[in-house]
């Protein structure tokens, strides 16, 4: 029987790379991120060691139509995607004010507009061919706490889990399962990318996108839906709940100002 097809965003690095490696002995895969090198040298090694087959679609997914884009090309190769990951997102590292709009905007548009055109075109994608199917939404426990300098991105990940659960919810009867990935701090190119560093004796925290990724799809596929990973970051969703959000979130930026360079 041949494999079954995933669709992977931000498959470039980090966690979204992790999920295509533990999903290859399951599932075809469709590679998307901006960097195309990235994503042809990743399926030349998954051709190579003969894991499975693999399509590469380079797209920017903070322009306008490129989740259209993204559909267009799963139907010209005539593709049943029974795998959803919209990983792709960024993070920035500032105080709101300070912040020239435009980077919200890119950010709002990646990890907001296109993770919920993408939901709802494979959505509907997935309900008319019927087979079992999976979507899953990646946020992060900042979709929970509250923390200074990350105003947009904590809002746009609150946004990400408010959208799964209750997609989740309204698809329970169908053969469509949703689940919401909320990692913390994961050893992957993240902070990199927002000009910060964790410094070395902060590391131990750090989860490995290997733990982050084998938790999530373990638990998807027992259908949860909402997926905290790692114990330390359960236990933290969990003091959540009984200290005074203001204290809290004076807390969390205490910690994420003295956990980066
Ligand atoms: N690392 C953490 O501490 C952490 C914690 C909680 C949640 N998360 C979430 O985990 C997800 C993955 O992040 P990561 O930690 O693996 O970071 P990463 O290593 O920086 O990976 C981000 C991925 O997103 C892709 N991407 C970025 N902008 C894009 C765009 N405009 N269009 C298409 N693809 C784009 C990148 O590829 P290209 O640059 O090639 O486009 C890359 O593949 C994100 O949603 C993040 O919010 C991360």
């Amino acid at each position: 029987m041949s494999k079954k097809w995933a669709i992977v965003t931000g498959a470039s690095s980090g966690i979204g790379k992790e999920f295509c490696y533990q999903l290859a002995g399951e599932y075809n895969l469709v590679l998307i991120a901006r960097s195309e090198g990235k994503l042809i040298e990743l399926k030349n090694e998954f051709e190579h060691h003969h894991l499975n087959q693999c399509l590469v679609l380079p797209l920017d997914l903070s322009q306008t139509d490129s989740a259209r884009e993204c559909l267009q090309f799963i139907q010209k190769h005539e593709l049943k995607i029974q795998m959803l990951v919209n990983n792709a997102g960024l993070g920035h590292h500032s105080l709101f004010v300070e912040e020239e709009f435009a980077t919200f905007q890119n950010m709002i548009h990646l990890n907001i507009t296109a993770l919920t055109e993408l939901t709802h075109l494979f959505g509907q994608h997935m309900l008319a061919h019927g087979l079992e199917s999976f979507i899953i939404n990646v946020a992060s426990t900042a979709s929970f706490i509250q923390v200074p300098k990350y105003s947009v991105y904590c809002a746009t990940k609150f946004y990400v889990r408010q959208l799964s659960e209750i997609i989740a919810y309204e698809l329970r009867d169908t053969n469509i399962s949703v689940s919401c990935v909320c990692p913390g701090a994961t050893d992957t190119s993240f902070m990199q990318n927002m000009g910060k560093e964790v410094p070395q004796n902060k590391q131990w925290a750090l989860m490995s996108p290997k733990e982050v990724v084998k938790e999530a799809l373990t638990k998807t596929s027992q259908k949860k839906t909402t997926i905290v990973t790692g114990n330390l970051n359960k236990f933290q969703i969990i003091l959540n709940r009984f200290v005074p959000k203001k204290l809290m979130m004076s807390l969390s930026g205490k910690v994420i100002d003295s956990s980066l360079k």
